[in-house]
């Protein structure tokens, strides 16, 4: 059972509820700041996220600090015991930076140097931007590190992106030095760079990816991510060693965006006390609410895996975004349940952006809680204070983890391996959607899952799935092969064992290191468009019982069975009649081995029998879920707290059976059948 962990802030045990704050853009009117004061306490926030881009407002000329504004917003916000994450201002430098330091400005892939303006564009290298950094960080740790409600570190904003300039390609070289241990024969062999005659016999010819310039040696552009994450988290760790030294004990932090996969986030979560993110979906587009819940629901279960613990929701609209094609409003009662959704997967905060829209700039019209006309009258105020009162509901859900049996393997490597990759298809990859897709299931079973990159243990699932995992790297089949000889039941799909860590093909037949383990011999793959289907039949009296037919598309193995044993085949194309699904037994252990993409039938009867035969605790029992309704739980090993929530536009019944639990919010007991409003919870506790 799942014990509990401390509160991210132990001064406020509590679920913490606010957002980006940014009085810096009201300096001229501070009577704002007192009125914002106010409203927190009204719309039940708790905590705000404060001078994330006021790096000219604290430091408006080189070396010249004004705090003043600052240490009135903090004694503004003190009366109310209010929550300061406190943000490091590197997402957005100042113009008297760019114009004596052109240095600090990003270069291009195309080695263009960009001119001042935006924010996110510093040079990741530069040392005179992390000198600036420390200089000011320094300032804000000695000043503020004391405040009593003192919360996190928010370094930076949302690091992405890369850097060409010449500091960087330095840089760059360096690092495939020490990775290369100086030797330029085993780069060229990592690389295979004979092919086209791209042998690199001096460190520099090494040029970064670019359009105009090498963007076909895969090795190289794998390298180059690697690096780019290598470098952001250098960024990240000059930018927190004052705060490290001068606030040992404060919790340091980044926010990380929903599904980028442009830097290694799993690399950097490492490097953090507490992981949080930004999520924005869109919801009530075409794609369908339900859909796109599970995707969310599938990055903050990743959130939540990376640390093994509580994560914070830093940033989410309390209304509407801004730069979307469609900037829809959020029917009523969903960004409740957005916020409900997060904290039921394990964050112990709902925090948005932005508190109070700004009268100008880009954002403007971006969702707020405060809106131009400042009023609490507004739809969205009465939500965000509904939900205030809500999550003051909860303080003994605060620190609870559930106990997860599947684990399911996205890693940020094999992303960018499968991307970089050219064929067997070269459009819509699909490999967040496969792990999306293969996450359905258990989603819509209430079954919680850790998503998790291959350097994190495996051991404690019963269930581990691995779809397209393209590139197997060092350490990993092993750690696969011990996983599956120690009894536990491994999922992987086609398109998995092709190449090692620097893309060089396996050469004993795919899925290469695993080919042993999954007892098969994937000879070739075909890529039937994503709506030709190929159909496939179970084998008679097959181990598993799937005895419908079901459609593939997109990517079919053709594969041969060495050791394994095929419970389904292809009854399509020239290929009918060879395995398309298998299962091999190796050791205490089981591997599945899935040949092609297939429709959501056979993914829904493939995990349901999965899911019985494992006997996974699925979080409501033998209860049905209807369509659309999902259920994930968090507990302390004493208390469960399960959170039931209905993506319907409609009302759903539900039947609680003969469970019993106590409604949270309302304290009455509640079971048997239970009516879910449109895009209602339910949030019960049983002992
Ligand atoms: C990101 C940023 C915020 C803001 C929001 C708008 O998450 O971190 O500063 O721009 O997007 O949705
Ligand atoms: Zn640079």
């Amino acid at each position: 059972m799942p014990s509990r962990h401390d509160p991210v802030c132990p001064h406020t045990p509590r679920m913490l509820h606010g957002g980006d704050y940014n009085p810096d853009q009201w300096v001229a009117t501070p009577e704002v700041w007192e009125d914002d004061a106010r409203l927190m306490a009204e719309a039940n926030c708790n905590t705000v996220s404060l001078g994330i881009f006021a790096w000219v407002a604290l430091e408006p000329r080189e070396g010249q600090f004004d705090f003043s504004w600052m240490d009135r917003v903090f004694e503004i916000l003190e009366k109310n015991r209010t929550v300061v994450n406190l943000a490091t201002p590197g997402g957005a430098k100042p113009a008297w930076m760019a114009q004596r330091y052109p240095e600090t400005l990003r270069v291009d892939r195309f080695r263009r140097r960009q001119l001042w303006g935006g924010r996110h564009n510093h040079c990741f290298t530069s040392p005179v931007f992390r000198d600036k950094c420390r200089i000011i960080n320094t300032e804000l740790a000695e000043r503020y590190g004391s405040y009593p409600y003192f919360g996190v570190w928010h370094v930076n904003n949302e690091y992405s992106g890369e850097c060409h300039c010449d500091l960087c390609q330095a840089a760059f070289r360096d690092w495939l030095k020490q990775r290369y241990d100086h030797d330029l024969e085993k780069l060229n062999h990592a690389w295979w760079s004979r092919f086209w005659s791209h042998t690199i016999t001096d460190w520099d010819h090494i040029e970064s990816p670019s359009p105009i310039g090498e963007m076909g040696v895969h090795g190289l552009t794998i390298d180059w991510h690697r690096f780019c994450t290598h470098q952001t988290i250098e960024c990240f760790n000059a930018e927190s060693a004052p705060l490290r030294e001068l606030t040992p004990n404060l919790p340091v932090t980044t926010n990380f965006m929903t599904a980028y996969s442009g830097i290694d986030y799993a690399a950097i979560s490492r490097g953090l006390d507490v992981i949080c993110w930004d999520s924005y979906p869109s919801y009530h587009d075409r794609d369908g609410d339900a859909d796109l819940a599970m995707n969310i629901s599938f990055i903050h279960e990743q959130r939540r895996a990376m640390l093994n613990k509580p994560f914070l929701l830093m940033e989410c609209s309390p209304s509407v975004q801004n730069y979307k094609p469609f900037c829809k409003l959020k029917r009523p009662g969903v960004h409740i349940l957005e916020g409900l959704q997060a904290v039921a997967h394990g964050a112990d905060s709902v925090l948005y952006f932005q508190w109070r829209k700004g009268r100008g700039g880009f954002e403007k019209f971006h969702g707020a809680v405060v809106d131009h006309f400042p009023t609490t009258e507004t739809r969205v105020f009465q939500e965000v204070k509904k939900l205030g009162e809500i999550l003051g509901k909860l303080d003994g859900v605060v620190g609870t983890m559930p106990d997860v049996e599947v684990g399911l393997i996205y890693d940020y490597e094999n992303y960018w391996a499968i991307d970089t990759m050219s064929g067997p298809r070269n459009v819509d990859k699909h490999y967040i959607e496969t792990c999306y897709e293969h996450y359905r299931p258990f989603w819509n079973a209430g079954v919680p899952v850790d998503v998790i990159d291959t350097a994190l243990p495996f051991d404690k699932y019963k269930l581990l799935i691995a779809p397209m995992l393209y590139m197997v790297k060092p350490g990993v089949a092993e750690k696969l092969e011990a996983y599956v000889r120690g009894g536990g039941t491994l999922v992987t799909t086609y398109m998995t064992g092709l190449v090692n860590e620097t893309d060089l093909c396996f050469q004993n037949g795919f899925p290469g290191p695993l080919r042993e383990l999954c007892g098969v011999w994937a000879e070739e793959t075909d890529v039937p468009y994503d709506d030709e289907a190929v159909r496939v039949e179970p084998v008679a009296g097959n181990a598993l019982g799937l005895s419908e037919p079901y459609e593939a598309g997109g990517y079919c193995d053709l594969l041969h069975c060495d050791t394994a044993e095929a419970l389904a085949t292809y009854a399509g194309e020239f290929y009918r009649g060879m395995p398309a699904l298998t299962v091999n037994r190796v050791g205490a252990g089981t591997v599945y081995y899935v040949g092609s993409r297939n429709d959501r039938a056979f993914q829904s009867a493939f995990f349901s029998r999965l899911i019985g035969d494992l006997g996974l605790q699925r979080t409501l029992g033998d209860v049905a879920l209807p369509p659309r309704v999902t259920a994930t739980w968090r507990g302390d090993g004493e208390k469960t707290f399960v959170f039931v929530l209905s993506f319907n536009r409609d009302d759903t019944t539900l039947d609680l059976g003969d469970r019993s639990y106590v409604d949270v919010l309302t304290r009455e007991p509640i079971g048997g059948k239970v009516t879910l409003p449109g895009y209602g919870h339910l949030i019960l506790e049983s002992a």
